[in-house]
């Protein structure tokens, strides 16, 4: 088997405004609204953990502060649950705090599109393939999407995006991948369009909101001009890149919440809450006695 570079950080870009969530992201960012009892950013960092990711880069933006105080050690706190025998969540806490100098953190400085966003996290990531997490989509999978990602990258190399099938009707609010040849769950992708018209899209499997992308993605994505909603756009700068290296469609097994919508995001909870090892059963009760009033 081919070996290609191992995939060590991770890009996670969290500098977008929230308007979708307001009143409830006025002063909290909306990574830190919680699935169950966990951020939503703190979930896609357990997703890139478990993928064997080293190092997470985060492109924040103003107001956006507590995401980098969330994966700093929480002195005064963690000397209160000492001090009150709490030692199980300390041990939570000391498991979910990465290691020192794992973490990134760099800002977008003007609302320009995802592609400029990741563009921000060039000199960290340097010269070396990465992956790139949007954490609004939650995905529940075992293994990992990204994990199953990796795998596919170990086989095939190049760049590899996690795709999934939607109903026709909502390809519109997506980036959408075509294909010559699709034979198995990885396939070689020959066509992407962001957010197209319905009649214009190539097929109904969207780009999930994951990727692994070589460096070189950045040169492209320098060059080019707004796309779809006036912003810089990774699609497109995917786009002049699959002039020269191959894109690998991965189609993942697993369950995506587009938490970006307050019914992706009340669904993922509701997933999450039924999941949980601590809550589900009682959880379930609960709901069923909701649902059942008349
Ligand atoms: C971005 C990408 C799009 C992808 C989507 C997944 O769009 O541009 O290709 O399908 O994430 O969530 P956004 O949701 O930032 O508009």
């Amino acid at each position: 088997m081919a070996s290609f570079s191992k995939i060590r950080k991770a890009v996670f870009p969290v500098a977008g405004l929230g308007t979708r969530f307001l009143p409830a992201t006025k002063s909290v960012p909306k990574e830190m609204l919680t699935i169950v009892d966990r951020p939503v950013i703190q979930v896609a960092v357990d997703e890139a953990k478990a993928a064997g990711i080293e190092h997470f880069i985060f492109v924040t933006g103003r107001n956006k502060g507590v995401i980098e105080d969330h994966f700093d050690k929480q002195f005064e706190l963690e000397e209160t649950l000492r001090a009150r025998g709490k030692f199980d969540a300390l041990e939570k806490l000391r498991k979910d705090l990465p290691a020192a100098g794992q973490t990134s953190f760099t800002r977008q400085q003007e609302p320009l599109g995802l592609g400029h966003a990741v563009w921000c996290a060039r000199e960290l990531v340097g010269g070396e393939p990465f992956a790139l997490v949007l954490p609004d989509m939650l995905m529940q999978a075992d293994p990992g999407c990204l994990s199953q990602m990796i795998t596919a990258y170990e086989k095939h190399g190049g760049n590899v995006v996690a795709v999934e099938e939607v109903p026709k009707e909502d390809v519109s609010s997506y980036g959408v991948v075509g294909c010559a040849n699709k034979t198995g769950d990885t396939f070689e992708i020959t066509q992407m369009v962001e957010k197209p018209a319905i009649e214009d899209a190539p097929s109904n499997l969207i780009i999930s909101g994951r990727y692994i992308l070589q460096p070189e993605i950045f040169d492209e994505i320098a060059k080019q001009n707004p796309g779809a909603g006036g912003e810089i756009q990774i699609t497109d700068a995917m786009i002049s890149l699959m002039n020269v290296q191959q894109f690998f469609g991965c189609q993942f097994s697993g369950t995506t919440y587009d938490c970006g919508s307050k019914i992706g995001f009340l669904a993922a909870n509701v997933a999450y809450g039924l999941k949980s090892e601590e809550l589900g059963e009682e959880f379930r009760l609960v709901l069923n006695e909701i649902l059942n009033k008349k």
